[in-house]
């Protein structure tokens, strides 16, 4: 396949950088001071990895081709500068919110501009399929969606875009611990500007997990006694919480 992108010799000159590099899932280069991820197919070293998780290839020609789709409708997702079969490299969209929450960095004003983010997402008919904070970068001025995995859709259902919804205030309350105040800003701020559709999706969906909440219940329990601060069951009663109650 031939490089790809705009600035033809820039996208062979970072690929040839990328062929040099180590094999590994992603490394940060800097090439004319400016910085870039170079990813590659990921390496799955057993057949029973492989057939849990497909075939790597395929899965990474795919993200490709959602990057590119959800770009050509407007999205701010990881900008493809030069790619062949076996490399992407993405232009650097700044840290990731995990790394910003975790170091105390992440306040409501920054949570209200992800919840207007994944609305404006959402807004021409896509949904992420995963969308988590390690996932999410911002540079200071923009939010940019990464890692379009398997559920990612181009032409997705108000359900589909509020489990993307559901999932983010997940990821807020696995990263920040379960009384975290900087849910409920991302949420009032996805209300004000997304689909009420959605809205009312995120509700159903909320309500209709109270199994897997009671399910999980000892396991909550357990992290809570352990002293376990990051608990993805913890986690999803506040997050059902906060629904319910807004
Ligand atoms: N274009 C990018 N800009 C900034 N950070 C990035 C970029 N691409 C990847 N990263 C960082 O690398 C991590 C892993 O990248 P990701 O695309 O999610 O790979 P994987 O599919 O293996 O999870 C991200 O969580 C983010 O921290
Ligand atoms: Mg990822």
């Amino acid at each position: 396949m031939q490089p790809t992108d705009t600035d033809g010799t820039l996208a062979e000159r970072l690929l040839q950088i990328a062929h040099d590099l180590p094999r590994q899932r992603l490394t940060r280069i800097t090439h004319d001071g400016q910085s870039y991820f170079v990813k590659t197919p990921e390496h799955h070293a057993s057949l029973r990895w492989r057939m849990q998780k497909g075939d790597p290839e395929a899965a990474f020609a795919r993200e490709s081709a959602l990057l590119r789709g959800f770009a050509a409708r407007g999205a701010r997702v990881a900008r493809i500068v030069a790619a062949d079969d076996r490399h992407m490299v993405l232009a650097d969209h700044g840290p990731p919110l995990q790394q910003m929450v975790a170091r105390g960095q992440a306040d409501a004003g920054l949570m209200q501009r992800l919840g207007a983010a994944l609305a404006e997402l959402h807004a021409p008919g896509l949904a992420h399929g995963r969308p988590s904070l390690r996932d999410i970068c911002w540079n200071g001025t923009h939010m940019t969606f990464l890692d379009l995995e398997a559920g990612a859709k181009l032409q997705a259902t108000a359900p589909d875009q509020a489990r993307d919804l559901f999932l983010l205030l997940h990821s807020v309350f696995v990263i920040d611990g379960s009384a975290s105040p900087l849910a409920e800003p991302l949420l009032s701020a996805y209300r004000d500007a997304g689909d009420p559709a959605v809205w009312h999706a995120l509700s159903i969906r909320s309500r209709r997990v109270w199994w897997l909440e009671a399910l999980t219940r000892p396991l909550a329990w357990a992290h809570r006694i352990r002293g376990k601060k990051r608990s993805e069951f913890a986690a999803l009663r506040a997050t059902r919480r906060l629904v319910a109650r807004t």
